[in-house]
Order: C-alpha cells, then structure tokens, then sequence
C-alpha cells in the first residue's frame, strides 16, 4: 500500500493554538493587552527582545535578522499567527517574515490594519504620523496609504524622545505635556484631521494627545485597531480559542532585568512573570 504523507498537517493552524506576538521589548504589551481585552480566551506567547531594545535607531537589516528569529521561536510553539506588534519591526521586516513563516502561521503587523481603517474612514484629507526615526524614515506607512488611498496625504514626524520620556515614568505630568505639546505643534503636523499613533508605547500618552488636540483630530490606537483585524480574521476562518483550553500566557524576554519586569505593568497593566530565552549562544 502507498505511504500517505501527511507532514503537511503540522502546518496547519488550530484554533486552541496560541498567538504569538513579537515586539523589542515589553512595550508591545500594549498591543498584547489591546489583543486580551478583546479575546480573553486566546493564549499569548510575547517575545520581548529586550536584549536588541530598541530598534527605532537600529537598521532595517539588523531588525530583519532579530524578526525572523524570534518568528522561528514563535513557530516552533506552535503559533497559529506571529503578530508583529512593533511599528519599526513591522515597517523594516514584515514582507520577511511573512516568506519565512509561509503556510506555518498567518503574519500580522501593525501598520496594514490601520491603513485599512483610514482607506474606509478617510477621503481628501491630510492625516499626520507619529513615531520613531526607524518608521518614519522607511515610508512605510507613507507609501502604503498612498497606495491604497491616493486622496490622503500623510505628514509624518519622527518624535524620538517620545519612548525613553515614557519608559522613565514621565506621564500626566508636565514635562510630558510640555514634550508632547513641542511635538504636536510641529508645522509637519499641521491641519490633520486624525493622527496615527505609529509606537507601541503611544497608547500610554493617548489621553494627552487626545487633550492636546481637545476633539479636533481623531487619535488612531494602532494596538487596538490591529486587535479588531486580528479576531476578524479568527473568527473568518474559524480559529477562535474555546475557553475550555486553558493554558496560561507566556512571556519571554532575550534579556532579563527586575526593571523590565517591573515595567511590565506600566505596559500591561498587570505585572508578569518574564522567562528569559537566549536567541543567540
Ligand atoms: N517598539 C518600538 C516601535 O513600536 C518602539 C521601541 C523601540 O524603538 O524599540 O516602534
């Protein structure tokens, strides 16, 4: 009798198999969290590569090589999906790993769903971009709206000082207004309609800038948004997480420090165990 060969089953996604989400650090909590609040019976695998942090200085080359492997790490856990949470990760290696995962698990980032959004909620208008150098500086977001949309222009700024000010607890206060303030009165930014937060850590300041421009702008939470296209699409293709299959979150970082896990809770908003996982001997 003929041998069967069914080694193409490994590849196939199951619904009780965890997300994986990636970021350069534990920022991409945010986005992790955003994913929880609206699927709380899917299991996460986040990988936080806090040994590489951050990437928004680093080159599109360097941030390729670090996707893809923490891709394979996610890949050999099983995730039916590798959610690239990071904007910079996303702008610089997203087509990568999307070739390296192939038919293993299906590949998200965070810039495709919010162009989608603005494609379906915005017409002959100017909409502005924050984010890191790394982001603004590949076009990503810029070419891609454009492509998909060519009534809207986007006016991006690259505002650096934005995830050390928020990593160092500087929120709700003055100096971050003042910060935030210097930034968003940019002329770059002027007469926009709605302003794309293009960082993981932005979400954490969302209530400033939203202060800042008192309703006159639409403030667009990538996290949330990229969570909305995520359970779109598992619920499209009928791979939703029962809650009968339990199985707790994992957390696991390149590198380990008591700060890192202390600040998960400024990302996440609950503190959690981090496991560290070498990616390089
Ligand atoms: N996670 C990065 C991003 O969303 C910000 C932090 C970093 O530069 O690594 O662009």
């Amino acid at each position: 009798m003929r041998k069967m060969n069914f080694s193409y089953l490994h590849h196939l996604m199951k619904s009780s198999d965890p997300i994986g989400i990636f970021d350069s650090g534990i920022g991409g909590m945010t986005v992790a969290r955003a994913v929880k609040d609206l699927m709380p019976d899917e299991q996460i695998i986040y990988f936080g590569d806090t040994a590489h942090l951050p990437y928004g200085d680093k080159s599109a080359a360097a941030i390729q090589a670090y996707s893809v492997k923490i891709t394979d790490v996610l890949i050999q856990r099983g995730c039916k999906v590798i959610l690239i949470a990071c904007n910079s990760a996303s702008a610089a290696a997203f087509e990568l790993v999307k070739e390296y995962a192939g038919k293993k698990a299906k590949v998200f980032n965070v810039i495709d769903p919010v162009v989608a959004y603005i494609r379906e909620n915005y017409q002959k208008t100017s909409i502005g971009l924050i984010g890191t150098k790394q982001t603004v500086n590949s076009m990503v977001y810029q070419n891609k709206i454009e492509e998909s949309s060519n009534s809207v222009k986007l006016k991006a700024l690259a505002t650096p000082l934005l995830v050390p000010m928020i990593e160092e607890g500087f929120i709700n206060n003055h100096i971050s207004e003042e910060i935030i303030h210097q930034y968003l009165v940019n002329d770059q930014l002027k007469d926009i309609e709605a302003l794309i937060l293009g960082c993981t850590h932005y979400p954490l300041i969302k209530k400033e800038i939203a202060g800042y421009y008192a309703g006159r702008v639409e403030v667009i939470d990538s996290s949330v948004t990229v969570a909305k296209a995520l359970k779109a699409y598992l619920e499209y293709n009928n791979l939703v997480r029962s809650n009968k299959q339990s199985n707790g979150d994992h957390f696991l970082v390149s590198d380990f420090t008591e700060s890192f896990e202390a600040t998960t809770k400024l990302f996440f908003k609950e503190l959690v165990h981090l496991e560290k996982y070498t990616l390089w001997e």
